[in-house]
């Protein structure tokens, strides 16, 4: 018992370091940006979360293209580091969760939606304002992976291989006009 209370206290000693070092960092990006454009605070090398955070809905973007299959090979290892292969498949197909590889887009297929519903899990992503309008054969919540992912770079390569294996018509690859949000 002692010493599991110990392990909580290390626990809660280095989640508040982590935080205070997070708070830092946005902060410091703050500045760094005043009067920029904004594009800073987006920048691939950071956290998923905070990209997410600093962008406003609509505009974050794939850098990448599907074609690229340098890229692709990057992002299936790196999808499969995070294992997001236990719950969607070794190629997106679905298994115990929805396929990625389909036409339905659970809350839209758009590079933003993905970006922030893989990083935010899909409790935070409705708390932001999004429902569910499409419907798979699985629904249920999908965690957060935005500490898992290490970087905004890292996340765009997943999308990217995301994008490789899709398998519906090319006018739905991003959500058709159900895009917009
Ligand atoms: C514990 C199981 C689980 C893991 C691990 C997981 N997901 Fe999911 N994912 C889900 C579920 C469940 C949904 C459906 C969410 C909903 O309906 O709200 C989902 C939805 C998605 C969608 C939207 C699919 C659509 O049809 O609109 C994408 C994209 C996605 N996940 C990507 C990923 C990626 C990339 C990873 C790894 C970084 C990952 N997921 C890891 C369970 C998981």
């Amino acid at each position: 018992m002692r010493s599991n209370n110990v392990f909580r206290t290390l626990m809660a000693g280095s989640i508040a370091t982590m935080m205070a070092m997070a708070a830092f960092s946005l902060s410091a990006s703050d500045g760094g940006d005043a009067g920029g454009s904004g594009a800073a605070t987006a920048d691939a090398a950071g956290k998923p979360l905070d990209i997410a955070k600093a962008t406003p809905k609509g505009q974050l973007k794939n850098p990448y293209q599907d074609s690229d299959k340098t890229v692709v090979d990057e992002g299936r290892k790196l999808y499969m580091r995070a294992s997001c292969n236990g719950c969607h498949g070794g190629s997106g197909g679905g298994g115990m969760c929805p396929p990625l590889s389909n036409e339905t887009w659970v809350y839209g297929g758009d590079d933003d939606t993905l970006f922030r519903l893989i990083a935010e899990g899909s409790d935070a992503l409705q708390k932001d304002g999004y429902s569910r309008k499409g419907r798979e054969n699985v629904v249920g919540p999908m965690p957060p992976h935005g500490a898992i992912v290490k970087t905004g770079d890292d996340m765009w390569k997943i999308i990217t291989f995301i994008r490789a294996n899709y398998r519906g018509s090319e006018a739905k690859k991003y959500g058709g006009e159900g895009a917009a949000k």
